[in-house]
């Protein structure tokens, strides 16, 4: 049957961690003077966004977490003290038990996924698919200790990490979050990592030691969605589920892995958040997990018959705690209901509770008290503190992986370096995802105290020696440079906002290339040093660049990769090259078009100076297809178009070429420059009624990024106000309204609609024909230069 797993094929394995009696008995107690209100408060998770200590008082939660977006006090960037404050104010509440009840200590998890990485001034290690370039698992059990060490100065007690996903389709914008394609790398990975969390399997105290609890996720074939769709179905085989997907899940559990988080994904059509025969019947009784399993971010919702509000198929599935961000009390109520009316077996609640208990008992957290008081608690010397820092280092140098060597590396440190490309002095685009914010946007270098840029680690090194470097964006240059560094590739992304259809860099990314060129026209010897979370084609760098390097997603500290490109006063190397490719690297813009370097290729200086062949060069341009992307560039995205409307339905012209009329000649369209010539649309109305509007030939489908607190960006300029103006979103039976200032600008700005605000004004985000819809009353002069999804606004707007 399709999606039914036969957990008799899948490999047994044995929980580490024996139940103690002592224990056992404590739990039953416990769980013996539980009501049924604080059972049920357990099984739910809320996020810092929607929860007070107040609710987790009244409610019993069993934990909390802080999303990507989230931070106490409402800020994404608060800084660690409080961190440290809110854990204690959560922590108390969770234990008071004065109007009664047994005061469950609650538990709260983070996605400390390279790094603390939620935390300014923390050590940020390089993207997990970095690190499999290391092969290196010695040293992934010490990145574990030291991400567990931070994590406890700020007071959590849980990473969501490791990811063990085996990505298969790089145009997943989650790649960079696997070690590699390889099960059997992930694997030889997965155990370390989670000793290095969660210290070796044990009973003891955790939060004693140094220790988090960690949680191996996505569960199931998160990477190998069909065409590497984030959140998509998988439909393969159950064999190559089990020997793929699964092959690390065997370590992580022979480790005593305390959580396991579900994915947002399906097998064969069927949510693995409702899949009974895998969570239970694989997971639970065949691989012998003996901690809890926690849901995805409102996965709940995505499973059939459910909503966000309410899916008790989730707990029944075996699912012990609902990550339940916003959704949490609708959740808890939901549960609380069925479980009084008999609908929800109280021996799987029970068992759900009991899970917990477990856990939280192993943690220690019934003896820690406060988080404040527990060892390492409040030492911020030890975020980024400089032996963090090495290891972090040593990390990056071990992840580069040299594709190209026609001579030119090492670098003589004594010469002048021009140091180019617009990622040569952004630690947060060396960071990518994941990093003090959940898309790794909106934050610049002052976010990041004692971390070392890419071309800081150069200039270091050379003006060490007595050279001298010089940082050039654009690689223009007064004083001619001996070589030249050119930094490329990504910028960040995280989930889905990263998926591609192609194995193509944006268009806007490829501008570096002909930076290479001019330098390599001038004589300049040049090295590609690319950032990225993904084998991609650029032929046109590795043709044009003497070497080019692949630094993946570094982190903090970037002093590594001039460790390795530097050479010593004598000319020799002072690190080697040891990184190989954890994943193949396509010959062109898709897998199927066949290998350029194989899994496991890189050079090193040992290695005889390459010769080049020239590789097949082709127009990528159009094939990034970035499906977030509405209008731009004066025109609407392929399968989109621009209408101006009046009042009744009849009234209505599709805007091709400008300048243009419509509305009877009441409304004028004509071009406007924005970042590039004739880059946006203007509209003068006369007066009256009138609307704005991108309609797609197919109805949209935007819940993913509705659930995930994405918006709605319309960047625009207005010379003249409308009286009145509203946005929103029309759908096949649906629409949804809101009002929308729209004051006059001197300049572009980029407004955030949220999609939560569209969805709860009535529009159904599943079916959109008309996303996007700008309705103004009385004369107005506007111009519209992008339209897209994302989340960098300039100004935010209030849903009312
Ligand atoms: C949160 C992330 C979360 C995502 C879900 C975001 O709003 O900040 O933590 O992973 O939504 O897709
Ligand atoms: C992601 C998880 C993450 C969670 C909490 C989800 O959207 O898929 O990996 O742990 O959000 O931020």
């Amino acid at each position: 049957m399709a999606g039914v797993a036969n957990p008799e094929i899948w490999p047994a394995y044995d929980y580490p961690v024996p139940l103690q009696p002592d224990d056992e008995a404590r739990i039953a107690e416990l769980l013996a003077r539980m009501t049924l209100e604080e059972k049920i408060g357990q099984l739910v998770q809320a996020d810092l966004c929607c929860v007070t200590p107040e609710d987790v008082r009244a409610y019993n939660l069993g934990s909390i977490l802080v999303g990507g977006n989230s931070g106490p006090n409402g800020n994404d960037l608060s800084p660690a003290p409080d961190w440290l404050k809110a854990a204690d104010d959560f922590y108390e509440a969770s234990v008071d038990t004065t109007d009664g009840g047994v005061g469950v200590p609650i538990v709260w998890g983070t996605d400390a996924v390279h790094g603390h990485s939620n935390i300014i001034g923390a050590t940020i290690f390089p993207h997990n698919i970095g690190l499999g370039a290391a092969r290196d698992p010695a040293l992934i059990e010490k990145i574990g200790e030291v991400t567990a060490k931070e994590i406890r100065v700020t007071g959590q007690e849980w990473t969501f990490a490791p990811t063990v996903a085996v990505p298969q389709d790089f145009r997943w914008g989650r790649a960079y979050e696997g070690y590699s394609s390889d099960p059997e790398l992930v694997a030889s990975y997965v155990g370390a990592m989670v000793r290095g969390l969660q210290g070796p399997p044990s009973n003891d105290n955790l939060l004693a030691g140094p220790y988090v609890i960690a949680s191996t996720k996505h569960f199931l074939a998160d990477g190998g969605t069909d065409n590497g769709v984030d959140q998509g179905d998988s439909s393969i085989s159950e064999e190559e589920l089990r020997d793929i997907h699964g092959l690390p899940y065997g370590p992580a559990i022979a480790e005593g892995v305390s959580t396991v988080m579900i994915s947002f994904s399906s097998w064969q059509g069927k949510k693995m958040t409702g899949n009974k025969s895998l969570v239970t019947g694989v997971l639970k009784d065949r691989m012998d997990f003996g901690g809890f399993v926690v849901s995805d971010w409102n996965a709940h919702g995505q499973v059939a018959g459910c909503t966000n509000e309410s899916c008790p198929q989730a707990l029944t599935a075996g699912i012990d705690m609902y990550m339940a961000p916003d959704t949490w009390k609708p959740i808890y109520e939901d549960l609380l209901a069925r479980a009084r009316a008999g609908t929800l077996p109280m021996a799987r609640i029970d068992d759900a509770v009991t899970q917990i208990l477990r856990v939280k008992g192993r943690l220690g957290l019934f003896e820690a008290g406060k988080p404040s008081d527990r060892p390492y608690s409040g030492e911020y010397e030890l975020l980024g503190a400089p032996e963090h820092r090495e290891v972090a280092r040593d990390a990056v140098r071990k992840s580069l992986v040299l594709l190209k060597n026609s001579g030119v590396l090492p670098l003589a440190p004594g010469g002048r370096l021009l140091v180019a490309g617009q990622g040569a002095d952004d630690i947060a685009r060396q960071s990518g995802g994941w990093t003090l914010t959940w898309q790794g946007t909106g934050v610049d270098n002052s976010h990041f105290p004692g971390a070392t840029s890419i071309f800081g680690g150069l200039s270091q090194a050379v003006e060490a020696a007595g050279g001298s470097a010089e940082l050039s964006p654009d690689g223009s240059f007064t004083t001619r440079p001996d070589a030249a560094v050119v930094v490329f590739g990504e910028t960040p992304y995280a989930e889905f906002q990263g998926d591609r259809a192609a194995l193509v860099l944006d268009p806007e990314l490829t501008t570096p290339f002909e930076t290479i060129e001019k330098l390599k026209a001038q004589g300049i010897p040049v090295v590609a040093v690319m950032i990225t979370g993904r084998p991609l084609y650029v032929n046109p760098a590795l043709n044009d660049a003497d070497a080019f390097v692949v630094a993946w997603l570094p982190g903090s500290e970037g002093g590594g990769i001039a460790d390795v490109l530097v050479g010593d006063r004598q000319g020799n190397p002072r690190y080697d090259f040891t990184g190989t490719l954890p994943a193949a690297w396509p010959l062109a813009t898709l897998m199927s078009d066949g290998t350029l370097y194989d899994y496991g290729y890189g050079l090193s200086y040992a290695d005889p100076v390459s010769q080049w062949a020239e590789l097949p060069e082709v127009d990528a341009s159009t094939l990034a297809g970035d499906s977030r992307l509405w209008f731009s560039a004066g025109s609407p995205a392929a399968r989109w178009s621009l209408l101006v409307a009046g009042e009744s339905t009849g009234d209505q012209t599709r805007i091709t070429t400008v300048p243009a009329e419509a509305l009877g000649g009441r409304a004028r369209v004509t071009a406007e420059n924005y970042l590039v010539q004739e880059g946006a649309r203007r509209f003068a109305i006369d007066g009256g009624m009138a609307s704005v509007q991108l309609r797609n030939f197919e109805p949209v489908n935007i819940d993913r990024e509705t659930n995930a607190d994405i918006l709605l960006l319309v960047t625009m300029k207005v010379w003249d106000a409308p009286d009145n103006a509203r946005i929103g979103a029309i759908g096949q039976d649906s629409r949804g309204f809101a009002d929308f200032a729209m004051p006059e600008t001197p300049d572009f700005v980029r407004y955030g609609i949220s999609l939560k605000c569209l969805r709860s004004k009535g529009a159904d985000v599943t079916t959109l024909t008309q996303p996007f819809v700008l309705q103004t009353q009385g004369a107005a002069d506007f111009a519209i230069g992008e339209v897209r999804l994302g989340t960098d606004a300039e100004v935010t707007p209030p849903c009312d």
